[in-house]
């Protein structure tokens, strides 16, 4: 994402200005999280004059407490990139109240508990065949084998395709995850939906028992979706259940690879792993949001205008000592404080896929462990972070021999 300075509007005090590209935040291509605490310790709001010129939560209450309020920010903007909202128009993921709830109550029914719980054999099912094929070499490149294969092909059981489609959605999968500059944005959103429509055409017009069926057969204020409607929910499904999990796979690998003692623990003591798994996620989370302001906001002796966009990142809060104690440490046995983590965000727009997300992960940890011996970071090489509105790991060679 290239960096385009922007002049210093009159509200910006001058000693709130930083020059950090959220894209690529100084030394992120190596630590992630590093790069990010490089805005901790200064004021609770700054401005950076990369992309455009844009405000960042800079710590971990006032990230949580900006993330939640959709009464005076808005979701409509999505990112910090120009023309990438209108592009996109993610239905819920971009909409504000009154118009977002009922959208989102489809959404959520379509995820409800006992349809996740379903969805778990099959999960297992696909985590086991891959990880029999990639036991045997001793070392494997996780990203692209493992992290990058697993939610698209629950993405295509969910959505009811034939896997035999796994093909034509790996090289999609691929750009979201991995853009390669390849593809414009317009060309990634046309070639989901050239993939897409003919599906949601046809749930719309005969609804069966998959994912998108689910969703589309609750109304919408008593009247049923349009197909411009349900392309854009749709899309907001492929785009926000791939690359997440894919970022989260490849964050709990890499702990476990830097941790053989966590291994060794959650080996002898797997009833251990549904904590692990929400401990790992409130370590490493990865995603961030753009929020536009719709009016005035004063906030830590300045005024943010109405219009301007804010950037938040959850490691901000998640990784915030005065949020968690020893934030930095992966504590199995953590009791997670009542106000929980912003990996999943929090207010209006928190996950609908956080059930799904949270149980791919278990069965992850579950399967993989069970079957691989004690992994580490192949001798040689080096764990490769790419930024972003959803960071990941780009590269993760890990070795059992
Ligand atoms: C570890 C994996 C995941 C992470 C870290 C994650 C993170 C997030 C976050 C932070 C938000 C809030 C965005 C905001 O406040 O603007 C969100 C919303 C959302 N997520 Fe996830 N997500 C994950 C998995 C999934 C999955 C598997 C799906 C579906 C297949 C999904 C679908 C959505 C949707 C539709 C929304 C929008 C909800 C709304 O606007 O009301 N996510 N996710």
């Amino acid at each position: 994402m290239a960096t385009s300075a922007a002049a210093i509007p009159e509200h910006v005090p001058a000693d709130r200005v930083v020059d950090f590209d959220v894209f690529a935040p100084p030394g992120a291509e190596v630590d992630y999280f590093a790069a990010w605490d490089s805005l901790r310790g200064g004021p609770a709001v700054v401005w950076t004059t990369a992309n455009g010129g844009h405000w960042i939560a800079a710590d971990g209450a006032t990230t949580r407490a900006l993330w939640g309020d959709s009464e005076r920010l808005s979701s409509e903007p999505l990112a910090v990139v120009p023309g990438l909202a209108e592009v996109m128009r993610f239905i819920p993921l971009q909409q504000d109240p009154p118009e977002h709830k009922p959208f989102r109550t489809a959404v959520m029914k379509g995820f409800a508990n006992h349809h996740v719980a379903a969805m778990e054999p099959l999960v297992r099912e696909v985590a086991r065949e891959l990880i029999a094929e990639l036991k045997p070499a001793g070392s494997c490149e996780f990203m692209t084998r493992f992290a990058e294969v697993l939610p698209i092909h629950i993405f295509l059981t969910l959505i009811g395709v034939p896997t035999q489609d796994r093909p034509k959605l790996r090289p999609l999968g691929q750009q979201l995850t991995r853009p390669d500059g390849s593809m414009t944005v317009e060309q990634l959103r046309d070639a989901a939906d050239e993939y897409l429509a003919p599906y949601v055409r046809e749930r719309l017009a005969d609804p069966g028992e998959d994912l998108f069926s689910r969703i589309l057969a609750v109304p919408i204020e008593g009247r049923a979706w349009t197909m411009d409607e349900a392309m854009r929910m749709c899309r907001n499904l492929l785009f926000g259940g791939l690359d997440t999990v894919v970022s989260m796979f490849g964050q709990f690998a890499l702990h476990l690879a830097r941790h053989p003692e966590d291994q060794a623990r959650l080996r002898a003591e797997p009833d251990l792993i549904p904590a692990a798994t929400d401990e790992l996620m409130r370590r490493y989370p990865m995603v961030s949001v753009t929020r536009g302001c719709t009016e005035d906001i004063a906030i830590d002796g300045v005024t943010m205008r109405e219009g301007d966009l804010v950037y938040l990142n959850a490691s901000m809060h998640n990784l915030d000592e005065s949020c968690f104690e020893r934030a930095r440490q992966v504590d199995f046995d953590r009791k997670l404080p009542p106000i929980r983590h912003t990996t999943l965000g929090s207010g209006a727009h928190r996950c609908v896929g956080a059930g799904l997300a949270r149980m791919e992960g278990i069965v992850f940890l579950e399967e993989w462990l069970a079957a691989i011996p004690t992994f580490r970071i192949a001798p040689g090489s080096r764990p490769r972070y790419r930024a972003g509105n959803v960071g990941a790991l780009t590269e993760l060679m890990l070795d059992w021999r």
